[in-house]
């Protein structure tokens, strides 16, 4: 498939058997050490690193990287409403790299000037209620993100899947079920009617991370 004026998407999270990302109290801790070793060298990779607000505000993940960069990573939160705390991890721990917080027009003039003095960059994506994420990565390839690999959770997944801007898949599979309706699964949001509309993938790469599965699809056509 030819991708114009936007990186190339790799959606990467771990899941349990029964494809939950976090159970039902939020507890996201399924990837094996052997696992994070490869998320990290992914990490090392990528030009760009997304997170929905919700992961942020849940997890506060510090989102770091663990091998030698050449150049700065971009971290970036969709984030309407410009809820990121300004004490959040990623600034804590943000060393050379770059945060973006992406917004829409509706975030308070008060929030963005205290998240530019923590030293993010704002980047508005569209005035609607959510995020305009066609635009966003629009906006990320003219700021040199050629490759984003998008860590979820499971709706921000979901608005990535829906707007068709997914272009790999992996995904690690830990030999745990924890089940729950109000756990977290891997793509939330309100789904597709048909298995047809889904997004389809094929299944590229099969590998063991420790205990755990790691599949690489890549979408079909
Ligand atoms: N196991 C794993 O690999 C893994 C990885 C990451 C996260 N997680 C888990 O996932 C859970 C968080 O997932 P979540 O679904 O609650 O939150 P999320 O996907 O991190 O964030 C979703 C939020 O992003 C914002 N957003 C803005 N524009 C959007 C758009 N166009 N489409 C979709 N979202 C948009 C919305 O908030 P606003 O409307 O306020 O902007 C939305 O509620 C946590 O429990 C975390 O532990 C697990």
């Amino acid at each position: 498939m030819k991708i114009e004026n936007r990186p190339y998407v790799i959606l990467n999270a771990a899941m349990t058997l029964d494809g939950k990302i976090a159970t039902k109290t939020r507890d996201s801790e399924i990837s094996s050490p052997e696992d994070w070793r490869r998320v990290h060298r992914l990490r090392a990779k990528v030009d760009g690193l997304m997170v929905g607000i919700g992961t942020i505000l849940t997890d506060n993940p510090k989102l770091r990287v663990k091998h030698p960069r050449k150049n700065p990573l971009t971290k970036i939160v969709v984030d309407s409403l410009a809820r990121t705390p300004v004490n959040a991890n990623i600034f804590k721990y943000r060393g050379n790299d770059r945060i973006v917080i992406a917004v829409t027009s509706k975030a308070s003039k008060k929030k963005l000037k205290a998240l530019k003095k923590a030293g993010a960059k704002i980047v508005v994506s569209g005035s609607g209620r959510k995020v305009n994420l066609k635009l966003l990565l629009k906006k990320l390839w003219r700021m040199k993100i050629k490759t984003l690999m998008v860590e979820g959770g499971g709706n921000l997944n979901w608005g990535m899947v829906k707007a068709n801007l997914v272009d790999e898949v992996r995904v690690a599979i830990a030999p745990v079920i924890v089940g729950g309706k109000k756990a977290i699964t891997l793509v939330e949001g309100e789904g597709y009617t048909r298995v047809r509309e889904g997004l389809k993938l094929k299944l590229v790469k099969v590998e063991k991370a420790g205990e755990d599965l790691v599949l690489t699809y890549k979408r079909k056509g």
